[in-house]
């Protein structure tokens, strides 16, 4: 599972670095067959937001055997908390024009998803070609009855979760699997 020096913790692992990279490689090949160019030739724009998606955007693209081209977004964070506030803002905006261009927007977890009904509605007033969402992780039981999540890695139970990007104070994005949290609170 890999050396990490904080098993404390560290619950249930999820899921292991090798399920996870055959997960992001399935995922990768369907993306590439069903996302092409736009009606202008450009190749698709994958969009990550900071930070939680940077470890899952790192293995997507290169899991995309196609041309691709990558851009990034801010939003506010929970901060510290382990829930979410529900309230959502735009700290870093995209460097790309958007207007007709095929834009796949990748998150690590949707959990409620106000972030996700957030960024869908700030991408599409740009009018893009085309939007389809992505996540690694997608919680049981999101609040967003109308929000449509295109591709999929695992879904997950309510528990708070750990590792491949996904954080308790900033800390564990590094861990090379996805475990739940042990809180010593
Ligand atoms: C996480 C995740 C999503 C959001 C999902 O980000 O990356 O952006 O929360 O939650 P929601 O579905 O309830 O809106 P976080 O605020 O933890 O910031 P980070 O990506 O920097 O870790």
């Amino acid at each position: 599972m890999g050396d990490y020096p904080v098993a404390e913790d560290v619950g249930d692992i999820l899921f292991s670095e090798k399920e996870i990279a055959d997960r992001v490689v399935e995922m990768g090949a369907v993306i590439a067959a069903e996302v092409g160019v736009d009606p202008k030739g450009r190749p698709p724009l994958l969009v990550g937001v900071l930070k939680g998606s940077v470890i899952f955007v790192a293995d997507l693209v290169r899991a995309i055997t196609a041309p691709i081209e990558l851009d990034f977004l801010a939003v506010s964070s929970y901060g510290q908390a382990t829930q979410s506030s529900g309230a959502v803002k735009i700290l870093k905006d995209l460097d790309h024009d958007i207007a007709g261009r095929n834009v796949i927007l990748v998150e690590d977890i949707i959990d409620s998803g106000l972030t996700l009904r957030f960024l869908c509605k700030h991408l599409l007033a740009q009018q893009p070609a085309s939007l389809k969402t992505c996540a690694m992780l997608v919680r049981e039981g999101v609040r967003e009855p109308d929000l449509t999540i295109d591709y999929v890695g695992f879904r997950i139970p309510p528990a708070f979760v750990i590792g491949y990007g996904l954080d308790v104070a900033q800390r564990y994005r590094n861990l090379r699997y996805i475990a739940t949290y042990r809180s010593r609170e």
